[in-house]
């Protein structure tokens, strides 16, 4: 069986730390799953670590379904959200649809959506009809135009307090769970503080109910500068690459394959 929803929400009231990573086919999805995390997250941001897009902006439904149907079919503990694409959820009735189709084709057990006001009908009817909603607020990748750019979110107190008042918004709307990307530690715990519903950071510091990376970030195969936030676990660039060196050099002088390879 996998996480419900609920078991993610009541980790909060255990005071249990939240563990969050993206993927994006199957073998990773496998890997997170068997190695314990609770959620593993379909992020849009596979637009950037997988097909190789600028921004999360090019992501289409069809993109994500197909990952998501990847991911869950490798999941049996963790709870699978998938990450509702830019333009996918600009009226209720869309959002509803598509939200839908997340977890009736592609096998997700909740959805993510990005904003606060602005979707508040959105996850409202989503939250009505019996679909689990995860927000996400502060740098909201999708809106990466109006911020002006990757920054982080809520330096300025005016611009704090509605990112708290949003928070507190979604949880009134009855989302199971916050992500707050790049936003200053201090507003992060301040909003975690003040909600029931837990908050899983990207970029927020220490004081949130979880966190979050995107996998390729943490493995160190994004290929890009990484922001500071991310912690690398490992270097698999160079491991893939030492790898796909060797195999060359082995073909090239035929030392691969060998007679015991040889059928
Ligand atoms: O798309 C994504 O991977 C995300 C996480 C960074 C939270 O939204």
């Amino acid at each position: 069986m996998r996480l419900t929803a609920k078991a993610i929400f009541n980790k909060k009231k255990k005071k249990e730390k939240i563990t969050v990573l993206t993927a994006y086919d199957y073998p990773s999805a496998r890997i997170l799953d068997a190695a314990g995390m609770d959620v593993v997250l379909v992020g849009d941001s596979l637009g950037m670590v997988v097909l190789g897009y600028e921004t999360t902006l090019p992501v289409t439904m069809r993109d994500m379904l197909h990952h998501t149907k990847a991911v869950s079919r490798a999941v049996t503990r963790a709870l699978v959200v998938g990450d509702m694409p830019f333009g996918s959820y600009d009226r209720p009735d869309q959002a509803l649809r598509n939200a839908r189709r997340f977890l009736k084709e592609a096998g997700a057990d909740a959805v993510k959506l990005e904003g606060g006001e602005r979707v508040r009908e959105q996850v409202a009817l989503l939250v009505q009809s019996g679909i689990p909603v995860m927000g996400h607020l502060g740098m909201t990748p999708q809106s990466v135009g109006s911020l002006g750019g990757y920054r982080v979110q809520g330096k300025q107190k005016r611009e704090a307090d509605q990112i708290l008042k949003e928070a507190l918004l979604l949880e009134k709307l009855g989302v199971f769970a916050i992500v707050l990307e790049c936003v200053p530690a201090m507003l992060a715990a301040r909003i975690t503080r003040r909600l029931k519903c837990p908050t899983i950071g990207i970029g927020a510091g220490k004081g949130t109910d979880g966190q979050v990376l995107v996998l390729h970030d943490m493995l160190g195969i994004a290929g890009k500068v990484h922001p500071r936030f991310v912690r690398r676990y490992a270097n698999l660039e160079k491991e893939i690459r030492r790898a796909a060196e060797k195999y060359r050099k082995e073909v090239l002088s035929g030392s691969f394959p060998s007679k015991e390879e040889s059928f």
